[in-house]
Parts: structure tokens; sequence; C-alpha cells
């Protein structure tokens, strides 16, 4: 097959998604929809492939520079589809015969398809194959007018379109494989004269048949596949579409997931076999599970490590943390950024850890705050005990050492250390270090007093 080259148009602002930033960075799974895309056009590989960039260039560009081997051109004014290609084109290789263009907010489109689309070209087409569907809802595309030999004579956009146009269901999906010649020759010729006042790529095939090179369509036979997202109501619908893969993916992968319509699970999150993901669970970001998990119902947990065997129980949040093997959390348990949690250690209900490691087989079983804190292994911390690491300016640390028993209700004002095997009385209230093997108690003694009568 000849040389074919990519251009992807992404320097638009997206006008209807009603939005402050560009509109291929909103998130579908918790990733960028043009990451989509660009996957995809990766895996097609029609290499180089042209990033047209414009609106918010820099935070477009930055947010794919892990992408290796993009190119981008810049369209410093948005003047339309035609104007956006015409601004890459400089960075077509000469032994590019065709180029594919597309957009950034296809984010459903399978590379298979645009293989697919580029063979039709390479075959049939003297000038352009148009990538087509026939869809229920034509609202918002372009329409696509064809002759009695099914060749494409126009695209009329829908604000321009008449009352008898607007019933065409036949539209143009935005992704096209174009001879570059016939693009050189063309562009030029483009104008503003419609209601958007916009130079589009589309005019460019009424042209092309004008001077007798129609342009010919492959129908895409997967029509969700082609849905353009526009407003939030097409993002909404993208992002459903998209959760469905990826939990049919690690079901097949061999996840139970109970309710999976209940379960949100970004594409960047990995699962491990035989974990049981119960309804309402909120798995996003950098998140990794292991095997034999159960994660019950209505946890957030969002870019976290977890080791195989462990219980992440009801209605627990956790965030940038680190649980290893065999451990359980929760109920209504919240693990804050730099909770580490070691093997078989058991964090229960109430309990909030921030910045801190807890040993090998500690407990904190109940309504407890941990931060800043470095507790050793087999540690039992009793009910209701805070480390007290904020004096208002800074933050201190806390370390417990193993086999330390820290008695319910007890304030431990950082810094201090408890020692080995150390005992503390419930109650306390803890300023001082205690050494190994020592009971720390500050609290009043207890009277008993007479009753009066
Ligand atoms: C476009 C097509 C329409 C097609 C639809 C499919 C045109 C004129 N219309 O319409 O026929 O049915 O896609 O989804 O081409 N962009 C730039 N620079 C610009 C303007 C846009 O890079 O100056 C980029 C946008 O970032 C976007 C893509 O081009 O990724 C398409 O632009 P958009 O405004 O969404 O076009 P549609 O109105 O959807
Ligand atoms: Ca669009």
């Amino acid at each position: 097959m000849k040389r074919t080259a990519t251009i992807l148009l992404a320097a638009g602002k997206g006008t209807r998604m009603k939005s402050k930033g560009a509109k291929v960075l909103h998130k579908i799974a918790g990733v960028p929809m043009i990451d989509y895309v660009v996957n995809s056009s990766i895996t097609a590989d029609f290499s180089p492939i042209i990033v047209v960039v414009g609106y918010q260039a820099e935070d477009v560009q930055q947010s794919l520079s892990r992408y290796h081997g993009l190119r981008f051109a810049l369209q410093k004014e948005q003047r339309g589809t035609g104007h956006a290609v015409i601004s890459a084109m400089h960075l077509i290789p000469d032994d590019a015969e065709d180029v594919v263009i597309l957009c950034g907010d296809v984010p459903l489109l399978r590379p298979e398809t645009l293989t697919r689309l580029v063979e039709k070209q390479c075959r049939e087409s003297q000038s352009a194959t148009i990538l087509a569907a026939r869809v229920p809802d034509p609202f918002g595309y372009g329409r696509l007018i064809t002759d009695n030999e099914n060749k494409v004579v126009r695209i009329v956009e829908e604000t321009d379109a008449t009352f008898e146009e607007k019933q065409i269901n036949l539209i143009n999906t935005g992704i096209y494989c174009v001879k570059t010649k016939i693009i050189k020759e063309l562009l030029g010729g483009l104008k503003t004269d419609n209601a958007q006042g916009e130079f589009y790529l589309t005019d460019l095939v009424e042209m092309a048949y004008k001077i007798g090179k129609p342009a010919i369509m492959l129908e895409a036979g997967d029509t969700e596949e082609i849905l353009g997202v526009n407003s939030r109501v097409d993002l909404a619908w993208a992002e459903s579409s998209i959760r469905k893969h990826i939990t049919e993916h690690w079901m097949l992968e061999g996840v139970t997931i109970l309710n999976p319509d209940s379960v949100v699970i970004d594409k960047t999150v990995s699962l491990g076999q035989d974990t049981i993901i119960y309804p309402n669970n909120y798995l996003l970001g950098n998140t990794k599970i292991g095997e034999d998990c159960i994660i019950e119902p209505n946890c957030f947990i969002a870019d976290t490590t977890i080791s195989d065997c462990v219980t992440i129980r009801t209605s627990s949040v956790i965030e940038e943390s680190n649980i290893a093997k065999k451990s359980t959390i929760g109920p209504f348990a919240h693990l804050r950024p730099g909770a580490d949690i070691a093997p078989s250690a058991k964090i229960g209900n109430f309990v909030e850890v921030k910045k801190s490691f807890i040993g090998e087989g500690s407990k904190v079983s109940h309504l407890t705050y941990i931060g800043d804190s470095d507790i050793g292994k087999r540690v039992n911390i009793g009910a209701g005990t805070i480390t007290c690491n904020y004096d208002g300016k800074n933050k201190h640390k806390t370390i417990i050492d193993d086999g330390a028993f820290i008695g319910s209700n007890t304030a431990l004002v950082a810094p201090v250390t408890v020692g080995k095997e150390a005992l503390i009385g419930a109650g306390s209230t803890i300023t001082k270090d205690v050494p190994d093997g020592h009971l720390g108690v500050s609290r009043s003694r207890q009277k008993n007093l007479k009753k009066r009568k």
C-alpha cells in the first residue's frame, strides 16, 4: 500500500460544550476524549500523525506529550475544518499519496474502520472516500447529497440545510481519506459563504464532484462508533458506551462485577482475577486492584494500589494509598493520600489515615485519626485515638513501635514516640515519649465520692 498520513483536527473550542476548557480534553472514563482517537490512529498506523491544535493549544499538546511521534500543527485562528487542514499541509510528506482526516471528537472510532477506509480509498477512489453512516437522528451532522450512482455530490451542514435536506439521514462522520493532490489542488478555493462563516472542509466534496472526481462513501456498520461528541449530552452518551466496554472487558478477564451499570471504572484502572466488585463502586485514575479482592458496595477508590486478597468494606473513601495483601479496610474508612497499609492490617469503621504507615498485622479498628505517623507491627490502636499532628503551623510525626497497645481515647501529641510493647492507659494525653516496654498514663486519678442525699 502507498504511504498515507493522518491529520487529526483538534483546534476547535467546542462551543456547544459551553466549557472554559478545550472540548477534546473533556474526559471520558477518566481519559481525555482525544486520547481515544490518538490511540486508534496510532494503532491504524497511517503516519505521520499530525494533530492540529489551536484553542488552548498548549494544554492540548501538553496532554498528548506522552505519545511519541505525534506532530503538531498550529491553527492560530479557528476558521473552520477546511482552514484547520490547510494549517497542517506543510507537515504532510511529499510521498504521502493519501491523507486520513479525522476529528478529535469521535472517541468510539475503531482503528479497523480507518484501515477499511484507507483500503477502499486505495482500491476505488480518485479523490476521496468519506466514512458515512445512516443514523436514526441525523441532527447536527453534515448530510450527504448523493447522485444516482451513489457518488457524493456535496455535503450540507445542519446550519445550512433546507428543511428537505435535514430529512436526509445519511450523514458525514467527519472521517475521510483524501488524495493529497486533491487537497492541494482544491483547498485554496474554499469560501466562507455559509451560515457559520467558516472554511468548511466538507465543501471540498462539491468541488471534487464538479471537476469530475467525485468522492465515494464507505458506510460505517456500527453507528455508535462514529458518534461525534459536541455537547455534554453526547459526552454522557460516549461515556456510558465506553464504560460498558470497560466493565465487559474486566468481566471477560475474570472479575465478577455485580450490577455493572452501577459501577464506574476508569480506563486506566486494572483489576485482578477473581476479584468481586459490588454495586455502586467508583474505581478511578491510576488504581490497581489485585486478585481475590472484595470491594463491597459504595466505595470511592482513586489512584490507589491494592494487593491480593484485600477486602474493602462498604462506603470507604480511598485516595492515593497503598494497601498490601490480606488487609481489611472499612466499613466507612477514609484513607487519604499517603496511607500505606502493610499486609494483614485492619483499618476499621470511622477511621481516617493520612500520610502514615500502618505495619503488618496492626489494627486500627474504630473512630480514630492517624496522621503523619509511622506505626510498627502488631500494634493495637484503641477506639477514639487521635494523633495530634498539627500545632496550627506545622505537622509533626508520631512513631509507635512494634507490639505497642494504645488504650482507647488517647491523644498522642506529636512529635512523640511510643516504644516497643509499650502500653498507653485509656484516656491519656501523651506529650512525652514512652520508652520500650513501659506503661504511659496521664489522667487524673479517679475519685469515688459519696453521693449527697
Ligand atoms: C463536522 C463536519 C460535519 C460532520 C461532523 C461529524 C465540517 C464543516 N462539518 O461538523 O459535516 O457531520 O463533523 O462529527 O467539517 N476544528 C478545528 N479547527 C476549526 C474548527 C474545527 O481543528 O477551526 C476541529 C474541532 O476541534 C473538531 C473537528 O474539527 O475536532 C470538527 O469540528 P466541529 O466543530 O465539531 O464540527 P461539526 O460541526 O461537528
Ligand atoms: Ca463534531
